[in-house]
């Protein structure tokens, strides 16, 4: 069987990761979480005070970003984990707050740029399962298998009340759905590397789907293309 690389795009809260992850551990392929990388990006700013309510400090950034180590690890109990410079910080790139700054550092070209090419490099032997937004597009165009996966706002909007309420947060259906399409709307027109499908992916809606139904299906895509 040969390796291929796999690239999962689609909206936030579709379910890009457990599929991503659920696939490598299948196969033995390396999982890249890209969100993570621009979080942990976002993470670095905060705290070196590079990002404010209105201002990003792009000087100071652009002039650091290459000489920040962004790493994933697996522990123990075979979780993966971020490390920035030698620290784990998967917990603290997970809040709201660096998820708000991982959206506005994410429009920045010269961070993309910078991401992109470490990105390329965790592939360049092949065998990776990689998550994002412009993995099919920008990152690896000529990836094997490609995959667009995307459901319903409302669907989205649902599965994340769910996490929030479980994580003991108090939200409204509404307030969660707003956001969704608030999400969606800065992730398809930012001018550096909309989210959008590559003509060659392949779109998997999952709104209807089980998560077995949704493994199976992506586990025939990828038995296909590896046996071509
Ligand atoms: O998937 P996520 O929520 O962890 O991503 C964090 C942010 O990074 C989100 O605003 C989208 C952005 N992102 C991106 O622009 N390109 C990627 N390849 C992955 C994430």
């Amino acid at each position: 069987m040969r390796k291929i690389i796999v690239a999962i795009d689609g909206f936030s809260s579709c379910g890009k990761s457990t599929m991503a992850k659920s696939l490598a551990h299948e196969s033995g392929y390396i999982y890249v979480d890209s969100g993570a990388m621009y979080r942990a990006v976002s993470l670095f700013s905060i705290r070196e005070g590079l990002i404010n309510d209105d201002h990003i400090n792009e000087l100071t950034l652009e002039n650091q970003i290459s000489s920040l180590q962004i790493e994933f690890r697996t522990n123990s109990n075979g979780q993966q984990n971020t490390y920035l410079n030698g620290e784990n910080v998967e917990k603290e790139i997970r809040s709201l707050e660096v998820a708000n700054g991982a959206s506005r550092i994410s429009t920045l070209g010269f961070v993309r740029h910078e991401l992109v090419r470490q990105q390329q490099l965790m592939g360049k032997d092949k065998g990776i399962v990689m998550d994002g937004r412009d993995i099919g597009t920008v990152v690896f165009p000529d990836a094997e298998l490609k995959i667009f996966l995307t459901a319903s706002p409302e669907v989205r909007a649902y599965r994340r009340m769910d996490e929030m309420i479980a994580k003991g947060e108090n939200v409204s259906f509404e307030e969660v759905l707003a956001n969704v399409r608030e999400r969606d709307e800065r992730d398809q027109n930012r001018t550096e590397s909309p989210l959008r499908k590559a003509d060659d992916a392949i779109v998997i809606d999952n709104s209807n789907l089980t998560l077995q139904e949704q493994q199976e299906l992506l586990r025939t895509l990828f038995v296909e293309k590896t046996l071509l």
